[in-house]
């Protein structure tokens, strides 16, 4: 999506802490149980935190789970949920659901209930509630039973009393058959930068001052430790991984992954041994792929999974083999097998989008044995028939090019949506409406004009979600949904004139010069060509 970002433009440091100065300046406290309070963390919108990626997850392995509708009665929570964007983009498409986000962290709670007020979301609210005793209070007690819960960015990077807590409430609290997301830094993968988070941590912690700025101090010092002539030891694969992307990475981000006292990656059996102690089952990965061992191990590897029978060990396996360094694991409370035939039902009746243009869709892509292709003559169709709109997998398996041949409605879900080039729409059809348009403009607004390179997640109504729009294609999409109201939800958009770009080029970037005017150009005009017919079809008008 490089292409449609803003010419020069980058997801850069000065401007994050721009918005950091301006927005949030906090003081050093020592309530955080070794988890960094002063400084906020980043806004992001996560596919893997909306219900129906968790259910697709659990129906491929055979679980009984559903997507549900934007206006059934529905409780989503968000533990651990930063500055709300995940749960607010969750209540702004799915009115009928309600939506609890809970972080400790007053700012965040702060920062998110204001941009709740300001977009008029009412089936939204967040608790100031420290997991560590969080489900003895009597804010937990009055909590209504949880169906869906998500957790990113929050198992690994707390201590075990929270972890602890975490568990009590979800024992607590999560309803029988309940969906649970939780996403956390992977052994052996992080083996190689663990000496990284100590130096940054430590250095940083000698520098002084608020976490990002020894968050950035110690990573300087990581830098030139590592870059020293003489060489360095510290550092193994994903250590050099992180290496390299650490001067680009968020200050905000660097200090909530490397500052925290009790950060520690862990091996995913353990995980699903702390979270059987709320009767709780890992059933499948957000990352579709990793359901299939097929498509993401050799032969080999294969053989050897094939010899156990636990999904635990499989996990253990896969972690090993493919160097997986963020898990991103679905578990169950009380998971209750699904007959092969409804499954398959469930499956072929689920309605998918291309998330990116026809020209774009790739036969190819990368797993730990090698690149893996699909079979043109089987996908080709299919991303054909995707670029006229969306359809059901049961209108994808009928088509002529694919009847009497692979039958399998798991794979063709999972590869699309695994290789990430469409996304579910849980309810086809759902116009855009005024509660995400207003969302979507706070979003904007909230990132002070920095709008990146990895996108603003939009909330919509179609995909009972968010989708992430790069770079200033959220501008175009913002300016043309200015036309819409309640009254018209179907309207076709006009391409916009170039006289009306022009006007948004100088709400972009006033000062700039007819070279500068004509890059902007060119990028706004690949965005109408090639990704708006992608977004309209996945309700996003624009
Ligand atoms: C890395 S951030 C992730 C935020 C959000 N889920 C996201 O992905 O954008 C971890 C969050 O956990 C919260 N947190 C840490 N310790 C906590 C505790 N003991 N009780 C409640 N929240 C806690 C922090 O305030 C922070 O917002």
């Amino acid at each position: 999506m490089a292409a449609i970002s803003p010419p020069t433009r980058r997801y850069s440091a000065p401007a994050w802490s721009s918005w950091l100065r301006t927005e949030r300046e906090f003081e050093m406290s020592g309530w955080g149980s070794g988890y960094i309070t002063d400084i906020a963390y980043i806004p992001g919108f996560y596919q893997a935190q909306m219900q129906s990626t968790m259910a697709l997850a659990a129906l491929l392995s055979g679980k009984k789970a559903r997507l549900v509708g934007r206006h059934e009665a529905y409780h989503y929570a968000d533990i651990g949920c930063g500055l709300g964007m995940s749960a607010l983009i969750v209540a702004a498409a799915n009115p009928g659901w309600q939506v609890t986000g809970l972080d400790f962290n007053p700012a965040h709670v702060a920062a998110a209930r204001e941009m709740a007020r300001q977009t008029g979301l009412s089936n939204i609210s967040f608790i100031e509630a420290d997991f560590t005793n969080f489900a003895e209070s009597t804010a937990c007690q009055a909590l209504p039973e949880i169906d869906t819960v998500s957790m990113h960015g929050v198992w690994s990077w707390v201590a075990p009393a929270v972890q602890d807590g975490i568990l009590r409430l979800l024992n607590a609290k999560l309803a029988a058959g309940g969906l649970m997301h939780v996403s956390y830094n992977v052994l052996p993968a992080w083996r190689g930068a663990l000496g990284l988070q100590r130096l940054i941590r430590e250095a940083g912690l000698r520098h002084g001052g608020r976490s990002d700025k020894q968050a950035r101090a110690g990573a300087d010092i990581a830098v030139r430790l590592a870059k020293d002539e003489a060489g360095s030891k510290f550092l193994e694969g994903m250590g050099n991984v992180l290496l390299d992307r650490i001067g680009n990475l968020p200050v905000p981000y660097l200090a909530h992954e490397f500052m925290n006292r009790h950060w520690a990656p862990c091996f995913h059996l353990d995980v699903a041994e702390r979270f059987a102690s709320a009767k709780m089952v890992f059933v499948g990965s957000c990352q579709m792929l990793d359901n299939f061992p097929q498509l993401s191990l050799s032969e080999g590897q294969r053989a050897i999974l094939q010899e156990f029978d636990d999904p635990g060990m499989a996990e253990l396996i896969k972690d090993l083999c493919m160097g997986r360094s963020l898990r991103n694991d679905v578990f169950m409370r009380g998971a209750v097998p699904m007959p092969l035939a409804q499954r398959d039902a469930a499956l072929l009746s689920m309605t998918v989008a291309l998330s990116k243009p026809r020209a774009e869709c790739k036969l190819e892509f990368d797993t730990i044995g090698g690149t893996a292709s699909l079979s043109p003559s089987y996908y080709e169709p299919v991303f054909d028939r995707l670029s006229q709109g969306p359809a059901t997998i049961e209108e994808l398996l009928a088509l002529p090019d694919l009847v009497g041949r692979r039958d399998n409605p798991a794979e063709l879900i999972g590869v699309l949506m695994g290789t990430n080039q469409a996304v579910l729409v849980p309810n086809p059809g759902a116009p855009m409406d005024r509660r995400c348009t207003a969302l979507n403009a706070a979003s904007v607004t909230q990132r002070g004009g920095d709008i990146g390179e990895t996108g603003i997640g939009f909330a919509v109504p179609a995909l009972g979600g968010g989708f992430a729009i790069p770079g200033i294609a959220a501008i175009a999409v913002l300016n043309q949904q200015a036309a819409l109201s309640d009254e018209t939800p179907g309207l076709v958009l006009q391409r916009p004139s170039p006289p009306t770009i022009d006007r948004w080029i100088d709400q972009l970037e006033p000062a700039a010069d007819d070279a500068r005017r004509g890059e902007f150009m060119t990028v706004f005009r690949k965005f109408f060509d090639e990704f708006a017919p992608v977004l309209n079809d996945l309700g996003i008008p624009c």
